[in-house]
């Protein structure tokens, strides 16, 4: 499927996607150090923090990738599960696991959609969320789904790029990102298009203060937006209405 036919409707992205996740799996942290310049490990930290976790709590970490977010949100003593669409993801979060040694807590990571969550309604006290909302096929239903799962005054954290608001800063991010995209895909997949991805999905991206308006309307109150890396990434908090 070309990146572009990606886009057509919720279907197809939920296609693109995962086959796009089970390709890079395996580079996966590689590249999200390298893209970042090594500050995806802070900006976690930073997201971890201000969940300010509880011992025993329930957590729920979404598009949990290789497992990050979930193994310190578990560190802190939650009893965490890490839900992701890809399978070769999951793989390698369990792998993790296992080769981890003394671990506080251990994660249970399960298949699924974050559209259409496996648990019953306030089920969690904290869900996180690493580069998952802009990914979903439908934001609306997976905002819909996390305040579902959430109970009363439980929290939502994410973490992902944002789509600047000025015009100028907009087209510069873009553009830097689909030309380091496009020479990271073809050196180590030979596709251009593997890491053109990104620029293409914050292009149809409603951006922090967007994302922000739907959890208003979908359910949650003392929504924040914290900037990152002056603007072009942010964390949204936000807590489940009560
Ligand atoms: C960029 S990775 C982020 C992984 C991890 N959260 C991190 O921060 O490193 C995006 C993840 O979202 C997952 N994903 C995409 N769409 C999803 C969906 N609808 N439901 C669950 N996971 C999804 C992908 O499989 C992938 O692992």
């Amino acid at each position: 499927m070309s990146l572009n036919a990606a886009f057509d409707s919720p279907d197809s992205k939920r296609r693109y996607v995962r086959q796009l996740f089970s390709t890079i799996a395996d580079r996966y942290d590689l590249i999200t150090a390298l893209l970042s310049y090594g500050q995806d490990a802070r900006w976690k930290r930073t997201l971890v923090a201000l969940a300010n976790v509880r011992p025993d709590e329930r957590a729920l970490d979404l598009a949990c990738g290789t497992g990050d977010i979930a193994f310190a949100v578990a560190a802190r003593g939650a009893r965490t599960v890490g839900l992701d669409i890809t399978l070769r993801m999951l793989q390698l979060a369990d792998a993790k696991q296992a080769a981890a040694r003394g671990a506080a807590r251990r994660v249970r990571f399960l298949g699924g959609d974050m559209t259409s969550l496996p648990f019953p309604p306030g089920a969690f006290d904290l869900v996180t969320t690493g580069y998952g909302l802009r990914n979903v096929p439908d934001l609306t239903g997976a905002i819909s789904e996390i305040a579902r799962v959430l109970k009363p005054g439980g929290r939502l954290l994410s973490l992902d790029f944002n789509r600047p608001e000025p015009a100028a800063v907009r087209a510069v991010y873009l553009w830097y990102l689909t030309v380091v995209g496009a020479a990271l895909g073809w050196v180590l997949h030979r596709d251009p298009d593997t890491y053109r991805y990104i620029p293409a999905s914050i292009r149809r991206y409603p951006g922090a203060h967007g994302v922000a308006e739907r959890l208003r309307a979908l359910g949650f109150s003392h929504v924040r937006v914290v900037p990152v890396l002056f603007g072009l990434m942010s964390l949204h908090l936000a807590e489940r209405s009560r």
